[in-house]
């Protein structure tokens, strides 16, 4: 079985970022999950949200060693449903019954995957991702930018996307960027 996952947040599925992502899969041989199909709702002090897709989804989840955010860069951040996602990881820090779930994560690998029209990733939007993985104890592997200033232009981005794929292969996490 292949080892890696993607999931995948945009406003748009065949856009910029959703076009990446493709091409990044098909050369890892791998599947990607759209958030915008699953039904996850914001974090909720209450937990009135515990029987929606995110523990299923989660649970399909930990079965991969390696999982892929993949996002466009909105405002400096992820998009809206990912970092619904994101924060939906707080139940795991709260719910008994979940605890295990978190503690399932630790040592997987995770990557990023993103989009904007920068030349490089934006730097709060790469620390937010880093931070979080660092305090539920998973490693970070690095990550792929492809700037669509001009429009998605893949001839732009064969090397950058070259090396991720090796990267990913041989999950080299001494030069993880
Ligand atoms: C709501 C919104 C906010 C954006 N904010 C940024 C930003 O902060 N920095 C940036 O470089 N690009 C920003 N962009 C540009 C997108 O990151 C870029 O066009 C990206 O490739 C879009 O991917 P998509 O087609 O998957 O939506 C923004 C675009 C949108 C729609």
């Amino acid at each position: 079985m292949n080892e890696t996952i993607a999931i995948f947040a945009s406003a748009r599925r065949n856009g910029n970022t959703g076009k990446f992502i493709d091409w990044i899969a098909n050369e890892l041989n791998i599947n990607v999950i759209d958030l915008s199909e699953k039904n996850i709702s914001p974090y909720d002090y209450e937990h009135r949200n515990v029987g929606d897709d995110f523990i299923p989804l989660m649970n399909q989840l930990l079965s991969y060693k390696k999982i892929i955010f993949v996002t466009p860069v909105y405002w400096y951040a992820a998009s809206a449903q990912m970092k619904i996602f994101i924060d939906r990881t707080s139940d795991f820090l709260d719910v008994e019954e979940l605890k295990d779930i978190g503690r399932r994560l630790r040592n997987k690998t995770a990557y990023i995957v993103c989009t904007s029209i920068s030349s490089e990733a934006d730097r709060s939007f790469l620390n937010s991702f880093k931070d979080t993985f660092e305090y539920l104890g998973i490693n970070y592997g690095g990550h792929v930018h492809a700037n669509c200033e001009n429009g998605y232009s893949p001839n732009e981005y064969k090397k950058d996307v070259s090396k991720f794929v090796q990267s990913v292969k041989c999950l080299d996490l001494s030069t993880a960027v």
